[in-house]
Formats: structure tokens, sequence, C-alpha cells
């Protein structure tokens, strides 16, 4: 009895397997999948473009692009449709549909000189035939400033002959450049510099830009005999 029953409830869960298994390949088959970014961090005052495009070619097609924000209710931001083109609820926004040739990738929803009450949940829903509908979010982080954090303050010390790397990190989708002497260095998050000389002695700049704002960060290298 006991037996009989652990068999069945040995096919059941075979078959419930079975039809996980099935499920998960039909969605390989015929599924879609979405490129999206989860997090998206910006600073205040800088455009940003959420993407939401189909992540592979495929055979299906985009019927329509609803664009939402998640509020306490769904708020309707724009809406893209094969069919009528597109639609904008608010007008400061836009929608970018991406195309190759005439097939429509998907669309990247453009907030531009964004505030903090920017900040969000951004929806992106997309129907498509026949695969049917997909929604991916992104949540929009706002930060007020830009900070820069390195593995090392103010002054560095190195002996003649060694090398050096100055380790920073700062903002995603920032641009960095390293300068001596108003003279361009690197344009890499980290400063490294090899067989250090006397001559490379000096006041280094990281300047860190995203557009909208830009904050410089100094390193005084001192070179000392060799040892
Ligand atoms: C763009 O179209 C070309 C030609 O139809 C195709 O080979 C290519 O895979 C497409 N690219 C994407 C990203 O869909
Ligand atoms: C954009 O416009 C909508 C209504 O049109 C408004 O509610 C919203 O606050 C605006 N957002 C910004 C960042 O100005
Ligand atoms: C650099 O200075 C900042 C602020 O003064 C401090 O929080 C941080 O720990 C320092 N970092 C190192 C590597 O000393
Ligand atoms: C400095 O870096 C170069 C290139 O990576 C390497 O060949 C050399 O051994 C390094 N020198 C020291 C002292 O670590
Ligand atoms: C943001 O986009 C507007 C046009 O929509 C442009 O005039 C402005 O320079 C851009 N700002 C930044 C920081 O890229």
């Amino acid at each position: 009895m006991s037996i009989g029953t652990l068999k069945m409830t040995g096919n059941v869960l075979r078959m419930v397997l079975t039809l996980l298994l099935l499920a998960s390949i039909s969605q390989g088959i015929h599924g879609v999948e979405l490129f999206h970014y989860e997090k998206m961090k910006a600073v205040v005052g800088q455009n940003v473009s959420l993407p939401c495009t189909l992540k592979s070619a495929t055979d299906n097609k985009i019927v329509s692009i609803e664009w939402s924000k998640e509020t306490n209710k769904n708020t309707k931001l724009g809406l893209y449709s094969q069919f009528y083109g597109i639609h904008l609820f608010w007008q400061n926004i836009t929608i970018q549909i991406e195309k190759n040739g005439t097939d429509v990738l998907g669309s990247h929803l453009k907030l531009s000189d964004v505030k903090k009450w920017d900040e969000g949940i951004y929806v992106c829903d997309m129907a498509t035939f026949p695969a049917g509908s997909r929604q991916v979010k992104t949540q929009l982080i706002i930060k007020d400033d830009i900070k820069i954090t390195c593995d090392v303050n103010g002054t560095v010390e190195v002996h003649n002959g060694e090398n050096v790397t100055i380790r920073c990190t700062s903002f995603p989708n920032a641009q960095y450049t390293w300068t001596k002497n108003d003279e361009l260095l690197s344009e890499t998050e980290s400063l490294e510099l090899w067989w250090v000389t006397d001559a490379d002695a000096g006041v280094y700049t990281l300047t860190v830009n995203t557009g909208s704002k830009s904050v410089r960060k100094e390193f005084v290298v001192t070179v000392q005999p060799q040892v």
C-alpha cells in the first residue's frame, strides 16, 4: 500500500518534471528574451537611456511596446505601436525605436536632464507575435553627486624603478581622464606607472565626467631612491 503510494508519488513527480522540462524547452524555441538593465545609476542632470530590445535575432515581430513607471498605480509614459506609431503620455520623455532594416528590435526610453524624482522602477511591456508579451523592469537610481573612491589618498610614495597603480572607481558610464601638468595620460579608471623614474614625480589629476557634472581628485607621487 505504502509502496504503491510512493510509486504513484514518483510517477506524479516525474510527470511534473517532464511538464516543467517541456515548458522550458518550448520557451527556448518560441521564447523571446529582452535585453534591459535591472538597475541603472545616473547623476542629477544626466540624460538617461533605458534599453528594452530583443536579445537575439528572432522570427517574432514586435507588435507594440509600452513604457510605464511603477507608482502606487502604474503610470503610462509612452506607447509604440507597429500600426499607429508613437504616442507619448508624458511630453518630457522620448521613445526611440531601434531597427535593423525594417525589423523593429525594440526601444529606448529617454529621459533628459534627470532629477531626483525621476527615480523609480520603469516597466517595458513588449507584445510580440507569435510569442506573446514580455515584461522587464529597470530600477533607476539618481545620485546627487559623484564620489571618487581610490585605494590610496593624497600622497603616493614609490621607489625608483618600481611600478605604481592608483585604483579608483566612481560612476558607471562616466568618462575618466588622468592628467599631469595638463597632459593627458590615460582614459581609464586606474592609473598605472611602470618603471618609475624621478621624472614621474609630480601632481596627477583624475577627472570624472558624467556629462552633466565633473569631479577632480589629485594625487602627489613622490619618487624615492631605489632600495
Ligand atoms: C539584422 O538583419 C540582418 C539581415 O537581415 C541579420 O543577418 C542580422 O542578424 C540582424 N541583426 C539583428 C541584431 O537582428
Ligand atoms: C513629466 O511630465 C509629467 C506629466 O506630463 C509630470 O507629471 C512629471 O512630473 C514630469 N517629470 C519631470 C521629471 O519633469
Ligand atoms: C581616503 O580618504 C577618505 C576620506 O578622507 C577615507 O574615507 C578613505 O578611507 C581613505 N582611503 C584610504 C585608502 O586611505
Ligand atoms: C612592472 O610592470 C611590468 C609590466 O607589467 C613588469 O614587466 C615588471 O616586472 C614590473 N616591475 C616590478 C618591479 O614589479
Ligand atoms: C541631454 O540631451 C539634450 C537634448 O535632448 C542636450 O541638449 C543636452 O546637451 C544633453 N545633456 C547631456 C548632459 O548630455
